[in-house]
């Protein structure tokens, strides 16, 4: 039997976010519907971040609200601060994200703090979500590239990845935020994060920016890594990093990992119509 690899899909939240156009309620929602119907076992829907900081996200507590939830699908959300987190539970997430990076630029730049302050503050998030039962993910931005910064020491990364490991996080997702990491780069970044995290608590975040996305898959896969973040239709970015381009798009993932011989356990003809969606819903020709 093959073996199985999990996509986690993050476009309704790391797709939407960057959008300038206020997209409807609504088609959030019908988008998320239809996700609900393709296989996923996880599918982040929302974030619980300052609306002035990222206005669209704002309807995050109505998305979740309003969706169908398909039995056995986690639907999680992203919570930089307990504010966050009180909102997550308040609407109903199943699971949050505490969301880090490896440099001080872009911690700075995306949550206003330095990157021991933002532990800090994720400290109170981890042990209010423990209390209650909810699984906290860990995400770590800028794992080999920073807009600000440059390139980025593999140990930075693992420094970081040890902290959330300590904060009770289930896995730590290891964005390449900007897509500029490469099969090179990503292995020397995973040689030292592995010191610190095994594999079966890692997740692949990449954004396609400089189109390596799929070979720094491969790269993961390569190191033992069997969870990948991707976004139907390649949609997404990061408000706070200039350049990031979309999210590694799912379909393409689903495809190559199909390709190299693992099961997903996706229904495909699912994700090509959400990937049409998605890319109607911004405005790009489908
Ligand atoms: P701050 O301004 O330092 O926060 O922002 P503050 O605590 O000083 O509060 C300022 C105001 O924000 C207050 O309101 C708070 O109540 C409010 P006021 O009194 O002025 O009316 N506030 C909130 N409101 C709603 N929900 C909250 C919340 N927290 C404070 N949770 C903060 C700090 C973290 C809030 C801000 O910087 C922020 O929201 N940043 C989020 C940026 C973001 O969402 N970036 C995109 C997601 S990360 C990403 O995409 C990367 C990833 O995909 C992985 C990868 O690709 O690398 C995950
Ligand atoms: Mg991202």
């Amino acid at each position: 039997m093959a073996e199985f690899v999990e996509i986690f899909e993050v476009g309704p939240r790391d797709g939407l976010q960057n959008e300038k156009r206020q997209i409807p309620t609504a088609d959030k929602i019908a988008l998320v519907d239809l996700l609900s119907r393709a296989g996923f076992r996880r599918i982040e829907v929302a974030s619980f971040v300052s609306p002035k900081w990222v206005p669209q996200m704002a309807d995050s507590g109505e998305v979740l609200a309003g969706i169908a939830r398909a039995p056995g699908v986690s639907y999680a959300a992203l919570t930089p601060n307990m504010k966050g987190y009180e909102r997550a539970r308040e609407a109903g997430a199943d699971e949050v994200a505490i969301f880090g990076a490896a440099t001080e630029g872009f911690s700075k730049a995306n949550i206003n703090a330095s990157i021991e302050e933002s532990l800090e503050r994720f400290r109170p998030v981890a042990e209010a979500a423990k209390g209650d039962g909810v699984p906290v993910r860990g995400y770590i931005s800028c794992v080999t590239d920073c807009p600000y910064d440059g390139p980025v020491a593999p140990e930075a990364v693992a420094r970081v990845a040890a902290a959330l490991r300590d904060m009770g996080c289930y896995e730590i997702s290891l964005g390449d935020t900007i897509g500029q990491g490469v099969p090179e780069t990503v292995d020397a970044m995973l040689a030292a994060v592995l010191e610190e995290v095994p594999a079966e608590k890692l997740a692949g975040h990449f954004h396609d920016t400089g189109r390596r996305a799929l070979d720094n898959i491969e790269a993961a896969l390569g190191r033992g890594l069997r969870v990948f973040d991707a976004a139907v239709g390649g949609l997404g970015g990061c408000p706070y990093a200039p350049g990031a381009a979309g999210n590694v798009a799912t379909e393409a993932v689903a495809r190559r990992l199909a390709d190299l011989g693992y099961d997903t356990g996706l229904d495909l003809s699912v994700i090509d119509e959400a990937a049409g969606m998605a890319r109607a819903m911004r405005g790009v020709a489908a």
